[in-house]
């Protein structure tokens, strides 16, 4: 069975992505709103995370109360947009572990080639939230996942915030038993492989380089 795509309609998501998605949003703007959808989506991603319960006393009695293991979560950065997702994520689940990915589109294959690969230790023990702001063609994403799934984590989630179609299709042929969390299902590719509408390349509107 193939896991599910969580298209997350939340509009207050919704709102910023708007703002994000129009050209005239500046640097600073686009960062601080990425910042802000990611708590949102760190929300919506973590909801089945596993709980356990520990011991505690309120100011009147000893009572059983749920707690998250932030430690056993791993943000997988697909360098470098990806980066853009991590503050607001932390903020939410300041105990995550991070694991960096570098990929770059090859421009003329737009094959992904990897340049970087660092994961934290004792990856058996650890979901990994992997985290890339465009699913585009899906080959950076299909590369990642191979390549983290070499580590065996004990499950692994996929987190952007606009997917193109060709993306969606990609990712769920080759690696099924990924779930997809996204806040937007775009039209299409163009000939160079940018989302359409989009919101244009994800990392030079994160760190000013255009
Ligand atoms: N990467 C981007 O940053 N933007 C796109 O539209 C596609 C890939």
């Amino acid at each position: 069975m193939t896991a599910p795509i969580h298209h997350i309609t939340h509009p207050l998501v919704q709102h910023k992505l708007t703002l994000m998605r129009q050209k005239d949003c500046s640097t600073n703007s686009f960062r601080r709103l990425m910042g802000e959808i990611s708590m949102l989506m760190a929300y919506e991603v973590t909801r089945d995370m596993p709980t356990q319960l520990i011991d505690i006393e309120t100011p009147l009695e000893a009572m059983k109360s749920p707690v998250i293991d932030g430690k056993k979560t791993v943000f997988v950065s697909i360098m470098r947009a990806g980066g853009g997702f991590l503050d607001g994520m932390l903020t939410v689940v300041p105990g995550a572990r991070i694991g960096h990915v570098g990929l770059y589109r090859d421009p003329k294959t737009l094959v992904a080639v990897e340049y970087y690969f660092k994961m934290p230790a004792d990856m058996h023990e650890r979901d990994a939230i992997v985290l890339d702001p465009m699913l585009a063609t899906g080959n950076s994403a299909v590369a990642a996942v191979d390549r983290l799934k070499e580590t065996k984590p004990r499950s692994i989630r996929f987190v952007c915030l606009l997917a193109a179609p060709e993306g969606l299709k990609t990712l769920q042929a080759a690696h099924p038993d990924v779930p997809i969390y996204t806040a937007a299902i775009d039209r299409e590719l163009n000939d160079h492989g940018y989302i359409l509408p989009g919101l244009g390349d994800a990392g030079d509107r994160l760190f000013g380089t255009k």
